[in-house]
């Protein structure tokens, strides 16, 4: 692609519209697909946002896929906070939200709604996500109630990793499914804007999407929910640990960054780098006068 290309692509979306949680709604009454992917730091953010992407989640994914840690369950305010704030900076245009971590809004609803309200008076954010049900139905009342949009999140929930026995498949059961439909819809009796659905069968999301009027967002749910979300370093081969069969990889980054690094190495023991044009010079008048200079 052309330099000139890029150039245009990005004064195009430098100009985009703020996204809001009304442009999901209307997305979704127009049949538009909403696009969201995770990013947890500036040049991503910026990167995705100047993209057009419509939602940038900051996904507690971090603590997998860039803080190395086993789950998403050692994952703290303070390190969703600072990462928050990383992508608030970087995106200008698209919605931005804010993962609840486990514990931040499971103990009560006065704990929740003031760790929401943190995602927007300290991180940036534009508003939140959490997981669960109808075990979580009083936080998102509360969060809603203090006038943070809340994204809710059903399915595989991470948070839940050691309750669900694994990273697996939800709602395969015709008595899951049930559950899984009437969680959502209690969802949005509660004023969730949103709602992620994660690795549920495709005809099962696909249902879910048409019983209820918010949009839904599906990660390993199939084409037939209102939106699509990744976590950005599956999509882009970051993520070496392993990669989830509904993942499509975009490139590998992570061969990318591999040869380059191999590279470096390379040229600094061969001593090809640094070359002349990487080299600050100094005029030989003032060599000269250095000389003089140290005598
Ligand atoms: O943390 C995350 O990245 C998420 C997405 C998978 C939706 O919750």
């Amino acid at each position: 692609m052309s330099t000139t290309t890029v150039s245009t692509t990005t004064s195009q979306n430098a100009s985009r519209k703020k996204v809001t949680t009304l442009t999901f709604r209307q997305k979704k009454e127009r049949g538009e697909p909403i696009t969201m992917l995770t990013a947890y730091d500036y040049p991503t953010a910026m990167a995705m946002d100047q993209a057009g992407i419509d939602c940038i989640l900051v996904g507690d994914s971090l603590g997998m896929v860039v803080l190395g840690y086993e789950n998403t369950l050692p994952v703290t305010m303070d390190e969703m906070l600072h990462h928050a704030r990383a992508v608030a900076r970087g995106a200008k245009s698209s919605l931005l939200i804010g993962d609840m971590p486990f514990m931040s809004y499971q103990v009560s609803t006065e704990e929740a709604v003031r760790n929401a309200g943190r995602f927007l008076q300290n991180g940036g954010m534009d508003a939140v996500k959490l997981e669960g049900g109808r075990e979580r139905v009083d936080a998102v009342r509360a969060i809603v109630g203090a006038g943070i949009p809340v994204m809710g999140h059903l399915g595989l929930t991470p948070q839940s990793v050691h309750q669900l026995g694994g990273f697996r498949a939800q709602g395969k059961t015709a008595s899951a499914a049930k559950r899984l439909l009437e969680d959502a819809k209690i969802l949005e009796e509660a004023g969730v804007f949103s709602l992620v659905l994660e690795a549920v069968p495709s005809r099962l999301a696909e249902f879910i999407s048409k019983e209820i009027s918010i949009p839904t967002i599906g990660i390993g749910a199939g084409a037939g929910c209102d939106g699509q979300v990744l976590v950005t370093h599956d999509l882009l081969g970051l993520f070496e640990r392993f990669t989830p069969k509904f993942v499509k990889q975009y490139v590998n980054f992570h061969a990318e960054m591999h040869k380059a690094f191999t590279d470096y190495i390379d040229d600094v023991e061969s001593k090809r780098f640094p070359a002349q044009e990487h080299t600050v010079e100094m005029s030989d008048d003032e060599w000269v006068a250095f000389q003089k200079e140290i005598k």
